[in-house]
C-alpha cells in the first residue's frame, strides 16, 4: 500500500515473550513459570500498589501534565533541579520523544547492533539512516562506534547495561568514547538495569558526570516491579528537557503511573529486597551453569544469557523448558540465535529452571 512507506513496511514486528496462560493453554499444564522479560519475580512495589487503589477515585480526571510532583522527588532524590526532570511511558515512551524532538532530515542515529530491540524498532521507525556497529566480545565496541561519526550524526544509543547481553561499559571505556563525540551529538544513556550495576565499581553511573549532551533514562519497570503501569524517567540539561516536555504526548504518563512512581521510590525495602533475591539468583545460576557446563554472558543485570553451540540447540533447549513449564527467551529474532535469555526469578523458580535443565542435558 503505497500510503506506507518503506521502512515501516519493512519493519518486523515485536514478538513479545509467550504469556503464561497461553503456555498453560496450549501444553495443559498447571504449573508454568515466566522467566523471559526481565520482569519483577516480586510482584510489584507493595507502596506503589496501595497508592494506586488509593488514586483510583480520581482517575476521571487527567493527570498532571507537568508530573510536577514526581519530578521534584526525583530530582530532590537525584541532587538536580526539576527542570532537568522528565517523565514517560516507561522509558521507551521517552525514548520515542527523543527521536521526534531532535532529528532533523538528514541526521543520523548509531547503536550497537542487535542491542536492546525496543530502541531497534523505534529508530527505524525514523527512516533515519542508522549505522549499527557490531558488538565485540557481546559487548558495546565503542571504539568502533566512534569511527562512524560524522557530520550528520545526531544521537547516540547506549543501553548500559546492555539488554540483551547483560554486559556493561566501564567507566573508563565511557569516558574515552566521550572525549570523541562532538557536543552536537546527543548520547542516550539507557539505565534501565541501574539498581541492579550500582554496586559495581568501575560502572559508570551517568549522575556523577551531567555533561549537557547527554541524556540519562531510567525505568521503575524492573527494579521496582511496574512494568505493566509504564513508568519512566530522564535527567539532562535543562534545554533538553524542556523541548521534550512541549513534544511528548500530553498526558504521558498516566495518572496512576505518576502515582505508582512517587510511591515506588519510597519502597526501600521493596527494592533492598528486589536486589538480594536478584543477586542470590544470579550466584545460584552461575554456579549452576558452571555445573553444567553451560556457557554464560557474566550479567549486571536481572537476567543472565546463556551461549549453547548452535542456534538449532537454543532453541531445542528453549522448546523443551516450555514443555516442562519454564518460558525463558530464544534470542533469535534478537540477532542472536545461539543465545538464550533467562530471567533472574524467585528461589524456586529459579531452582526448577535449572533443574528441568538439568534433566535435558542428561537426556540427551
Ligand atoms: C535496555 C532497556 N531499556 C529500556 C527498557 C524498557 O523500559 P520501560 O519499560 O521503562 O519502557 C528495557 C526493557 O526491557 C530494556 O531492557
Amino acid at each position: 500500500m503505497p500510503l506506507v512507506p518503506r521502512y515501516i513496511r519493512d519493519l518486523a514486528r515485536y514478538k513479545p515473550g509467550k504469556p503464561v496462560e497461553e503456555v498453560q493453554r496450549e501444553l495443559g499444564l498447571k504449573e508454568v513459570i515466566k522467566l523471559a522479560s526481565n520482569e519483577s519475580s516480586l510482584g510489584p512495589s507493595p507502596r506503589a500498589l496501595s497508592a494506586m487503589r488509593e488514586a483510583m477515585e480520581n482517575v476521571h480526571r487527567y493527570p498532571d501534565s507537568a508530573g510536577y510532583a514526581l519530578r521534584k522527588k526525583l530530582a530532590e532524590k537525584f541532587n538536580v533541579k526539576i527542570d532537568n526532570v522528565i517523565l514517560g511511558s516507561g522509558s521507551e515512551g521517552i525514548m520515542s520523544t527523543i527521536l521526534r524532538t531532535f532529528l532533523l532530515a538528514d541526521d543520523e542515529i548509531i547503536s550497537a547492533a542487535d542491542s536492546f530491540i525496543g530502541f531497534k524498532v523505534l529508530a527505524k521507525s525514523t527512516g533515519r539512516k542508522i549505522h549499527w556497529v557490531p558488538m565485540k566480545q557481546h559487548r558495546y565496541d565503542l571504539e568502533a562506534m566512534t569511527r562512524q561519526i560524522n557530520e550528520y550524526t545526531k544521537i547516540i544509543y547506549i543501553a548500559n547495561p546492555d539488554n540483551p547481553m547483560g554486559t556493561y561499559i566501564t567507566r573508563r571505556e565511557f569516558d574515552t568514547f566521550y572525549a570523541h563525540v562532538p557536543e552536537r551529538v546527543l548520547i542516550i544513556l539507557d539505565e534501565a538495569y541501574y539498581e541492579f550495576a550500582q554496586h559495581l565499581e568501575d560502572f559508570p553511573d551517568s549522575m556523577t558526570y551531567r555533561y549537557d549532551n547527554v541524556i540519562t533514562l531510567r525505568t521503575f519497570s524492573k527494579a521496582y516491579g511496574l512494568a505493566g503501569i509504564r513508568i519512566g524517567y530522564g535527567f539532562a540539561h535543562e534545554e533538553l528537557i524542556l523541548n521534550l516536555i512541549k513534544v511528548k504526548v500530553p498526558f504521558e504518563p498516566s495518572y496512576l503511573a505518576q502515582v505508582a512512581g512517587y510511591a515506588a521510590l519510597d519502597d526501600h525495602a521493596f527494592l533492598d529486597n528486589m536486589l538480594s533475591i536478584n543477586q542470590s539468583g544470579m550466584r545460584f545460576y552461575r554456579e549452576a551453569f558452571s555445573e553444567l557446563n553451560i556457557a554464560y554472558i557474566p550479567s549486571a543485570t536481572n537476567f543472565i544469557t546463556t551461549v549453547w553451540k548452535s542456534a538449532e540447540q537454543a532453541a531445542d533447549i528453549t522448546k523443551r523448558l516450555l514443555e516442562k513449564g519454564i518460558i525463558v527467551r530464544h534470542l533469535a529474532s534478537f540477532g542472536w540465535p545461539d543465545c538464550i535469555r533467562i530471567s533472574i526469578g524467585l528461589e524456586n523458580e529459579n531452582r526448577k529452571c535449572v533443574q528441568a535443565l538439568r534433566s535435558i542435558l542428561q537426556s540427551k
